[in-house]
Protein backbone atom coordinates (compact mmCIF):
# COMPACT_ATOMS: atom_id res chain seq x y z
CA UNK A 1 0.00 0.00 0.00
CA UNK A 2 1.11 3.67 -0.99
CA UNK A 3 1.00 6.01 1.16
CA UNK A 4 1.06 9.30 -0.61
CA UNK A 5 3.06 12.55 0.07
CA UNK A 6 1.63 15.37 0.91
CA UNK A 7 2.36 18.75 -1.53
CA UNK A 8 -1.28 20.75 -1.05
CA UNK A 9 0.69 23.09 1.31
CA UNK A 10 3.79 24.08 -0.37
CA UNK A 11 2.70 27.81 -0.83
CA UNK A 12 4.32 29.71 2.16
CA UNK A 13 7.16 31.73 1.48
CA UNK A 14 10.91 30.45 2.42
CA UNK A 15 11.85 33.23 4.54
CA UNK A 16 8.96 31.62 6.95
CA UNK A 17 10.27 28.47 6.80
CA UNK A 18 14.51 28.28 7.13
CA UNK A 19 15.71 24.65 6.72
CA UNK A 20 18.10 24.78 9.32
CA UNK A 21 15.19 25.75 12.08
CA UNK A 22 14.67 22.02 12.13
CA UNK A 23 18.15 21.39 13.50
CA UNK A 24 17.41 22.78 16.85
CA UNK A 25 19.57 21.80 19.91
CA UNK A 26 22.31 19.97 17.85
CA UNK A 27 25.58 20.27 19.37
CA UNK A 28 27.96 22.47 17.93
CA UNK A 29 30.71 20.55 18.29
CA UNK A 30 31.84 17.16 20.06
CA UNK A 31 35.43 15.86 21.07
CA UNK A 32 36.22 12.37 20.44
CA UNK A 33 35.58 10.72 23.74
CA UNK A 34 35.98 7.28 25.56
CA UNK A 35 35.38 4.43 23.32
CA UNK A 36 32.33 2.43 24.28
CA UNK A 37 30.02 5.48 25.03
CA UNK A 38 26.39 3.75 25.26
CA UNK A 39 24.06 4.47 22.04
CA UNK A 40 20.28 5.32 22.67
CA UNK A 41 18.32 2.20 20.80
CA UNK A 42 16.22 2.34 18.53
CA UNK A 43 13.65 0.13 16.29
CA UNK A 44 12.95 1.68 13.34
CA UNK A 45 9.39 0.21 12.71
CA UNK A 46 7.84 0.62 16.33
CA UNK A 47 9.14 3.79 16.79
CA UNK A 48 7.76 5.13 14.15
CA UNK A 49 4.56 4.11 14.26
CA UNK A 50 4.57 4.65 17.52
CA UNK A 51 5.70 8.78 17.00
CA UNK A 52 3.33 8.83 14.01
CA UNK A 53 0.46 7.66 16.13
CA UNK A 54 1.35 9.89 19.03
CA UNK A 55 2.39 13.39 17.12
CA UNK A 56 -0.09 13.07 14.28
CA UNK A 57 -3.26 13.48 16.35
CA UNK A 58 -1.41 15.87 18.36
CA UNK A 59 -0.46 17.94 14.79
CA UNK A 60 -4.26 17.61 13.93
CA UNK A 61 -5.21 19.32 17.76
CA UNK A 62 -2.87 21.83 17.17
CA UNK A 63 -4.92 22.85 13.80
CA UNK A 64 -8.18 22.84 15.78
CA UNK A 65 -6.87 24.76 18.72
CA UNK A 66 -5.41 27.30 15.83
CA UNK A 67 -8.77 27.64 14.04
CA UNK A 68 -10.70 28.17 17.12
CA UNK A 69 -8.69 30.77 18.33
CA UNK A 70 -8.46 32.94 15.16
CA UNK A 71 -10.60 36.00 15.27
CA UNK A 72 -13.66 35.35 12.79
CA UNK A 73 -12.31 38.07 10.22
CA UNK A 74 -9.66 35.86 9.47
CA UNK A 75 -11.73 33.59 7.54
CA UNK A 76 -8.59 32.22 5.07
CA UNK A 77 -6.57 31.32 8.30
CA UNK A 78 -9.58 29.01 9.11
CA UNK A 79 -9.91 27.79 6.31
CA UNK A 80 -6.40 26.72 6.09
CA UNK A 81 -5.77 25.43 9.36
CA UNK A 82 -8.95 23.73 8.60
CA UNK A 83 -7.59 21.83 5.75
CA UNK A 84 -4.14 20.81 7.97
CA UNK A 85 -6.76 19.46 10.69
CA UNK A 86 -8.13 17.12 7.67
CA UNK A 87 -4.93 16.58 6.11
CA UNK A 88 -3.80 15.41 9.61
CA UNK A 89 -6.53 13.13 9.94
CA UNK A 90 -6.37 11.58 6.67
CA UNK A 91 -2.64 11.03 7.50
CA UNK A 92 -3.55 9.45 10.75
CA UNK A 93 -6.39 6.92 9.85
CA UNK A 94 -3.28 6.05 7.20
CA UNK A 95 -0.88 5.39 9.98
CA UNK A 96 -3.36 3.41 12.21
CA UNK A 97 -3.59 1.20 9.01
CA UNK A 98 0.02 0.55 8.69
CA UNK A 99 0.02 0.10 12.41
CA UNK A 100 -1.94 -2.88 11.79
CA UNK A 101 0.48 -4.97 8.88
CA UNK A 102 3.77 -2.49 8.87
CA UNK A 103 6.52 -3.31 6.42
CA UNK A 104 9.54 -0.97 6.29
CA UNK A 105 8.54 0.29 2.72
CA UNK A 106 5.50 1.35 4.47
CA UNK A 107 6.41 2.44 7.25
CA UNK A 108 9.05 5.09 5.23
CA UNK A 109 6.55 6.00 3.26
CA UNK A 110 4.62 6.58 6.18
CA UNK A 111 7.33 8.96 8.04
CA UNK A 112 8.32 10.63 4.63
CA UNK A 113 4.54 11.89 4.24
CA UNK A 114 4.91 12.99 7.89
CA UNK A 115 7.51 14.95 7.27
CA UNK A 116 6.31 16.82 4.21
CA UNK A 117 2.86 17.60 5.97
CA UNK A 118 4.27 18.84 9.38
CA UNK A 119 6.95 20.90 7.50
CA UNK A 120 4.21 22.53 5.65
CA UNK A 121 2.55 22.77 8.94
CA UNK A 122 5.44 24.49 11.18
CA UNK A 123 5.49 26.61 8.00
CA UNK A 124 2.00 27.83 8.91
CA UNK A 125 2.32 27.99 12.10
CA UNK A 126 5.47 30.36 12.03
CA UNK A 127 3.61 32.45 9.98
CA UNK A 128 0.81 32.47 12.26
CA UNK A 129 3.27 33.96 14.61
CA UNK A 130 5.11 36.32 12.62
CA UNK A 131 1.80 37.92 11.89
CA UNK A 132 0.76 38.03 15.88
CA UNK A 133 3.44 39.50 16.96
CA UNK A 134 3.94 42.00 13.94
CA UNK A 135 2.97 45.11 13.65
CA UNK A 136 1.20 46.74 10.60
CA UNK A 137 -1.52 46.16 8.20
CA UNK A 138 -0.80 42.09 8.48
CA UNK A 139 -1.28 41.93 11.83
CA UNK A 140 -3.74 39.71 13.67
CA UNK A 141 -5.87 39.51 16.50
CA UNK A 142 -7.63 36.65 18.10
CA UNK A 143 -7.26 34.52 21.14
CA UNK A 144 -4.09 32.32 19.97
CA UNK A 145 -1.31 33.53 22.83
CA UNK A 146 1.77 34.08 20.89
CA UNK A 147 3.75 31.58 23.47
CA UNK A 148 1.06 28.91 22.24
CA UNK A 149 2.23 29.35 18.61
CA UNK A 150 5.72 29.30 19.55
CA UNK A 151 5.14 26.23 21.19
CA UNK A 152 3.45 23.97 19.16
CA UNK A 153 5.79 25.07 16.55
CA UNK A 154 8.43 23.54 18.51
CA UNK A 155 6.33 20.23 18.90
CA UNK A 156 6.27 20.06 15.09
CA UNK A 157 10.12 21.09 14.84
CA UNK A 158 10.63 17.81 17.27
CA UNK A 159 8.55 15.18 15.67
CA UNK A 160 9.74 15.98 12.71
CA UNK A 161 13.71 15.65 14.62
CA UNK A 162 12.52 12.98 15.25
CA UNK A 163 11.25 10.89 12.50
CA UNK A 164 14.22 12.27 10.21
CA UNK A 165 16.54 9.99 12.29
CA UNK A 166 14.43 7.09 11.83
CA UNK A 167 14.26 7.14 8.48
CA UNK A 168 18.43 7.87 7.96
CA UNK A 169 19.48 5.81 10.88
CA UNK A 170 20.93 8.40 12.84
CA UNK A 171 22.60 7.05 15.88
CA UNK A 172 23.15 9.47 19.05
CA UNK A 173 24.95 8.67 22.19
CA UNK A 174 22.10 7.85 25.10
CA UNK A 175 23.55 10.46 27.38
CA UNK A 176 22.62 13.53 24.27
CA UNK A 177 18.79 12.14 23.50
CA UNK A 178 18.14 11.84 27.43
CA UNK A 179 19.13 15.41 28.32
CA UNK A 180 17.58 16.41 24.25
CA UNK A 181 14.37 15.14 25.75
CA UNK A 182 14.29 16.44 29.23
CA UNK A 183 15.04 20.17 28.16
CA UNK A 184 12.46 20.01 25.33
CA UNK A 185 9.67 18.35 27.65
CA UNK A 186 10.77 20.58 30.97
CA UNK A 187 10.23 23.75 28.71
CA UNK A 188 7.06 22.14 27.08
CA UNK A 189 5.37 20.96 30.73
CA UNK A 190 6.56 24.76 31.77
CA UNK A 191 4.66 26.62 28.57
CA UNK A 192 1.65 23.78 29.79
CA UNK A 193 1.45 25.25 33.10
CA UNK A 194 1.36 29.24 32.05
CA UNK A 195 -1.18 28.55 29.34
CA UNK A 196 -3.18 26.67 32.08
CA UNK A 197 -2.42 29.37 34.96
CA UNK A 198 -3.93 31.98 31.83
CA UNK A 199 -6.64 30.30 31.60
CA UNK A 200 -8.67 29.45 34.20
CA UNK A 201 -10.71 31.33 35.78
CA UNK A 202 -9.10 33.87 38.57
CA UNK A 203 -11.78 32.84 41.28
CA UNK A 204 -10.09 29.37 41.15
CA UNK A 205 -7.64 30.21 43.84
CA UNK A 206 -5.88 26.96 44.57
CA UNK A 207 -5.50 25.66 41.10
CA UNK A 208 -3.96 29.07 40.10
CA UNK A 209 -1.24 28.67 43.12
CA UNK A 210 -0.60 25.14 42.03
CA UNK A 211 -0.30 26.13 38.53
CA UNK A 212 2.06 28.75 39.30
CA UNK A 213 4.45 26.47 41.34
CA UNK A 214 3.70 23.88 38.62
CA UNK A 215 5.41 26.48 36.00
CA UNK A 216 7.73 27.47 38.36
CA UNK A 217 8.98 23.99 38.92
CA UNK A 218 9.33 23.21 35.60
CA UNK A 219 11.33 26.46 34.75
CA UNK A 220 13.64 25.62 36.87
CA UNK A 221 14.41 21.99 35.81
CA UNK A 222 14.71 23.10 32.27
CA UNK A 223 17.81 25.25 33.55
CA UNK A 224 18.99 22.23 35.10
CA UNK A 225 18.89 20.36 31.97
CA UNK A 226 20.39 22.71 29.95
CA UNK A 227 23.39 22.69 32.82
CA UNK A 228 23.72 19.57 32.20
CA UNK A 229 23.85 19.64 28.91
CA UNK A 230 26.17 22.13 28.72
CA UNK A 231 28.47 19.73 30.78
CA UNK A 232 28.03 16.54 28.86
CA UNK A 233 27.95 18.27 25.34
CA UNK A 234 32.01 17.96 25.14
CA UNK A 235 31.51 13.84 24.57
CA UNK A 236 28.83 12.41 26.01
CA UNK A 237 29.90 10.12 28.52
CA UNK A 238 27.31 8.81 30.85
CA UNK A 239 27.63 10.29 34.51
CA UNK A 240 25.75 8.97 37.00
CA UNK A 241 24.44 12.33 37.77
CA UNK A 242 21.92 11.61 34.52
CA UNK A 243 20.45 8.87 36.66
CA UNK A 244 19.01 10.84 39.15
CA UNK A 245 18.19 13.86 37.36
CA UNK A 246 15.98 11.38 34.94
CA UNK A 247 14.38 9.90 37.94
CA UNK A 248 13.61 13.41 39.22
CA UNK A 249 12.65 14.21 35.94
CA UNK A 250 10.29 11.67 35.66
CA UNK A 251 8.31 12.45 39.25
CA UNK A 252 8.27 15.86 38.16
CA UNK A 253 6.53 14.76 34.85
CA UNK A 254 4.06 12.51 37.31
CA UNK A 255 3.38 15.18 39.57
CA UNK A 256 2.50 17.75 36.39
CA UNK A 257 0.41 14.72 34.27
CA UNK A 258 -1.64 13.85 37.69
CA UNK A 259 -2.86 18.13 38.04
CA UNK A 260 -3.86 17.70 34.37
CA UNK A 261 -5.52 14.64 34.42
CA UNK A 262 -7.85 15.92 38.07
CA UNK A 263 -8.32 19.06 35.88
CA UNK A 264 -9.29 17.45 32.71
CA UNK A 265 -11.88 15.65 34.81
CA UNK A 266 -13.33 18.32 36.40
CA UNK A 267 -13.63 20.63 33.21
CA UNK A 268 -15.30 17.31 31.80
CA UNK A 269 -18.09 17.28 34.55
CA UNK A 270 -18.22 21.26 34.49
CA UNK A 271 -16.89 21.24 37.98
CA UNK A 272 -13.67 23.81 37.17
CA UNK A 273 -14.38 27.61 36.19
CA UNK A 274 -11.91 28.13 33.33
CA UNK A 275 -11.99 29.09 29.51
CA UNK A 276 -9.99 25.73 28.93
CA UNK A 277 -12.17 23.44 26.40
CA UNK A 278 -11.88 19.51 27.60
CA UNK A 279 -9.80 18.55 24.25
CA UNK A 280 -6.99 20.96 25.37
CA UNK A 281 -7.17 19.57 28.82
CA UNK A 282 -6.74 16.09 27.44
CA UNK A 283 -3.87 17.20 24.64
CA UNK A 284 -1.95 18.29 27.50
CA UNK A 285 -2.38 15.62 30.00
CA UNK A 286 -1.16 12.86 27.01
CA UNK A 287 1.66 15.15 26.55
CA UNK A 288 2.60 14.83 29.70
CA UNK A 289 2.07 11.12 29.60
CA UNK A 290 4.44 10.59 26.78
CA UNK A 291 6.49 12.55 29.09
CA UNK A 292 6.38 9.99 31.44
CA UNK A 293 6.51 6.71 29.29
CA UNK A 294 9.53 8.65 27.86
CA UNK A 295 11.69 8.83 31.31
CA UNK A 296 10.06 5.35 31.97
CA UNK A 297 11.78 4.17 28.94
CA UNK A 298 15.43 5.55 29.35
CA UNK A 299 15.38 4.52 33.05
CA UNK A 300 15.16 1.40 31.70
CA UNK A 301 17.90 2.24 29.60
CA UNK A 302 20.27 3.31 32.12
CA UNK A 303 19.17 0.73 34.48
CA UNK A 304 21.04 -1.72 32.35
CA UNK A 305 24.03 0.13 32.06
CA UNK A 306 26.73 -0.02 34.18
CA UNK A 307 27.59 3.53 34.95
FE1 LIG B 1 0.61 20.08 21.69
FE1 LIG C 1 2.10 21.10 24.29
Amino acid sequence: MEVETQSTFTHFKPGFCQPDCIEQDCPTFTCPGPAGIPMAKSDFISDSIDNNLFWLRIMMEHALFMRLGFACVNIDLINEAQEFEKEFSKLLTQAMKVAHAPTGQKVSNLNQASIELTRSFVCFKTMVLDRIITCGPAKIGGYNFPLLIDHIRREGITFISVLQALQTGRKEPLALSIVREQTFWHRIMADHAKFILHLLDPSERQFVEQANSLSILFDQKRLEALDLKSMFEPNFVLYPILKRFTRDSLKAAMQIRDFKAAATELIAKCELLSVIPELLADHVRREAERFVQTMERRLHELSQIKI
